[in-house]
């Protein structure tokens, strides 16, 4: 795993590190005892300082986001755990939920002693059988030592945590749809404002919502300190990140990586680069809802937030899609256009029209049915959908849609061509590794 900082996955070779005894004989459950015994503000301050931004995709900083919890609302407050994970290419916090559950529950429950919460729930992925078993193990090992139910470390403080299981639905990864379904109701995402979690949250009440890599960092920063955890990285993106890697790569897998890492270095010297010793053709370095880039655009790439905004795509969950020059790019971004088209929720009508029109074209296209304004009709459709609906999966529609027809133009402009000469010649298809999440 090369020669990065482990933060997360120092100990996940050890075939214990998943049980409580593991954990613990490798200094788990040392961050909580230590935050106990701390003001809450100042373990907030503590999160703060280390400058963590959340691993699930919007990239915002935890400890502020801790912050905004008003305290003595007079409602009870919650933690969750978004354990969704669904986003094609992003398979990171599945790696933690199997090998490492306690450093989530540890780090859920600093955050819980931070906001003096009582309640906390992991909301999981519902195909997530086997991570589900492991956690769910975790936490019954929890209860039965007395770190979970009353009187937690004999501190008397309780806390208590729930495992909520999703039923396939990715909107449900998006905060707002995680907790209505949580709710017992449908997954559509609630506006925002006026519902951002920290105060409307679940049962509309304040609640902290993390991605799973989020927490399980948590038990680190109390541990070495805020300012160990920020001495890592760049001056911006802070720390170290979990990347999935997946596609026409030799050692496809999950990583960690400090901040700011490059990224032709990460390719070549860590995934054993380009498979079969194919060309690199793109890179989709955020999960699947994030712009796509040429191979020539990476060449300087560093992974980090920063990064990867300066060449027009984002860091996003670090899922890190790898497609080499048999790709056809027609095909591959109808690939993606369906899967997103069907997750949507139907809320908002650009997101639930604009992304079944955008996969109808796109299917005539693969067919070799292209008709001549079809780019300008995607474009027209993009513009409409981004930044018109009610939650960001209608960006994820329309960003992959645009970058792939802006970054790979002439491809698909001959597309068009040999379909009004009914000449198409295709591609080979797709990796199955490519999209396999549905
Ligand atoms: C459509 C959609 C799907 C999402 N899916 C996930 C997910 O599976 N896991 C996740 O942690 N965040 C997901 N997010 C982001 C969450 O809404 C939220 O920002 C995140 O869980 C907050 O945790 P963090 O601050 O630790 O990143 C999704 C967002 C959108 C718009
Ligand atoms: S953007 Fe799409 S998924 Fe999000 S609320 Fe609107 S219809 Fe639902």
């Amino acid at each position: 795993m090369g020669q990065h900082r482990q933060v997360l996955l120092e100990h996940i070779k050890q075939p214990d590190q998943h049980t409580l005894s593991g954990y613990e004989s490798r200094g788990g459950y040392a961050a909580i005892r230590k935050s106990l015994g701390m003001d809450p503000i100042a373990v907030i301050d503590e999160v703060k300082k280390s400058a963590i931004r959340g691993r699930g995709g919007a990239g915002f900083p935890a400890g502020q986001k801790w912050s905004f919890v008003p305290r003595n609302s007079g409602k009870p407050t919650y933690i969750i755990c978004n354990a969704d994970e669904s986003e094609p290419g992003t398979f990171k916090d599945r790696l933690l939920l199997e090998r490492n559950p306690h450093a989530i529950i540890e780090g859920m429950m600093v955050a819980a002693w931070a906001i003096q919460s009582h309640w906390m729930c992991v909301y999981i992925r519902g195909e997530y059988a086997y991570p589900y078993a492991q956690l769910k193990k975790a936490v019954d090992e929890c209860y039965a030592k007395g770190y979970l139910g009353d009187n937690i470390f004999g501190s008397g403080y309780s806390l208590n945590l729930v495992i909520h299981r999703g039923a396939g639905a990715y909107i449900c990864g998006e905060e707002t749809g995680l907790i209505e379904s949580l709710e017992g109701k449908k997954g559509q995402p609630r506006l925002k404002p006026p519902y951002f979690p920290a105060t409307l949250g679940l049962y509309y009440s304040p609640t902290v919502l993390n991605n799973v890599e989020t927490y399980a960092a948590v038990p680190w920063i109390m541990n070495n300190g805020g300012d160990a955890y920020a001495a890592i990285g760049t001056e911006k993106s802070k720390g170290t990140k979990l990347v999935s890697v997946s596609g026409h790569v030799n050692k496809p897998g999950v990583y960690e990586i400090e901040m700011g890492y490059p990224f032709m270095r990460f390719l070549e010297e860590e995934c054993g680069g380009v498979r079969n010793g194919r060309k690199l053709k793109a890179v989709i370095p955020g999960g699947s809802s994030m712009p796509v880039l040429r191979a020539e655009d990476v060449v300087d790439a560093t992974m980090d937030y920063e990064g990867w905004v300066k060449l027009g795509s984002l860091l996003g969950s670090g899922g890190v899609i790898i497609m080499d020059d048999s790709v056809d790019m027609v095909d591959a971004i109808l690939n993606l256009a369906h899967f997103y088209a069907h997750e949507s929720c139907g809320q908002c009508t650009p997101c639930r029209e604009g992304g079944h029109w955008a996969e109808k074209i796109l299917q005539r296209m693969s067919r070799g049915e292209a008709l001549p304004g079809d780019l300008e009709l995607l474009e027209t459709i993009c513009n409409q959908i981004q930044g018109h609906t009610i939650c960001a999966l209608g960006d994820s529609i329309a960003m992959p849609v645009r970058s792939f027809i802006t970054k790979f133009k002439d491809e698909f402009r001959q597309r068009i061509l040999e379909s009004l000469q009914g000449t198409v010649i295709r591609g080979e298809p797709l990796n199955a590794s490519f999209g396999a999440h549905h």
